[in-house]
């Protein structure tokens, strides 16, 4: 990761992945899973040093845009949701402003939607999202992406190698998540309030010294065919 990425990766820290986690109805290895939210957290923070969107607002989008799904299929209003636990955890977890938090919550809401048309904030988050398709055999189309930069075919090549081929970004290693699907388990606690489920989640959710299996969380799976974008289809 880049240098002058650091402050913002700092906003997203280990306590505030596994207090997410802790609430994932999913498979930590599923396509909307952890390994998809660190990608697109990475798509995002370099379309936004091309951009000039507001880097946090990308980064917390990465992170809660799928976090409520309850399925890995349509899942209707899942971005709405996403963005209703990041109203929770604001001011808390993280902190954004009421601008900033309107961009997130926008983002958020209609990721889904198939639209390209709003604030550089908003369409670098969703293009974030849309580079990530490679992973369920799409190929993400120039015009249902919403700035120049994600359109870029070097830009739009390096990031479909990446999904394609689920690649693990080194950020997952420090959020301290594991490869087993019994530690994601685990996770599941039942503690009703925010702080609770923080600190369980961290507690049990700590990664072991010299854990080997932190690389990788799913095995590759490629597919034979590869699908032009369709967003309708909501492979996101
Ligand atoms: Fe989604
Ligand atoms: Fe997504």
């Amino acid at each position: 990761m880049k240098r002058h990425w650091s402050p913002v990766l700092n906003e997203i820290t280990p306590l505030l992945i596994q207090t997410i986690l802790n609430e994932y109805q999913l498979s930590w290895r599923g396509v909307h899973g952890i390994t998809h939210w660190a990608r697109v957290l990475e798509n995002g923070l370099r379309l936004a040093s091309y951009t000039g969107a507001q880097p946090l607002v990308v980064a917390l989008f990465a992170v809660f845009h799928d976090s409520r799904r309850t399925n890995e299929s349509l899942d209707p209003g899942h971005g709405r949701r996403g963005a209703e636990f990041g109203k929770i955890l604001n001011g808390k977890a993280f902190h954004l402003s009421e601008d900033d938090f309107t961009l997130f919550e926008t983002a958020c809401a209609y990721h889904t939607d198939s639209l390209t048309a709003g604030d550089v904030t908003v369409q670098t988050c969703w293009d974030s999202d849309r580079l990530d398709l490679g992973r369920v055999g799409i190929i993400p189309d120039p015009r249902y992406l919403c700035t120049n930069a994600a359109k870029q075919p070097e830009f739009l090549s390096w990031a479909y190698e990446r999904s394609r081929l689920q690649y693990e970004p080194e950020i997952c290693r420090h959020w301290g998540a594991r490869s087993t699907e019994s530690v994601g388990s685990d996770c599941h606690a039942e503690t009703p309030n925010f702080l609770e489920a923080a600190i369980s989640a961290f507690v049990i959710c700590r990664p072991t010294p010299g854990d080997q299996n932190a690389q990788r969380w799913g095995p590759h799976q490629p597919k034979s065919k590869l699908l032009k974008l369709s967003l309708k289809e909501d492979g996101k």
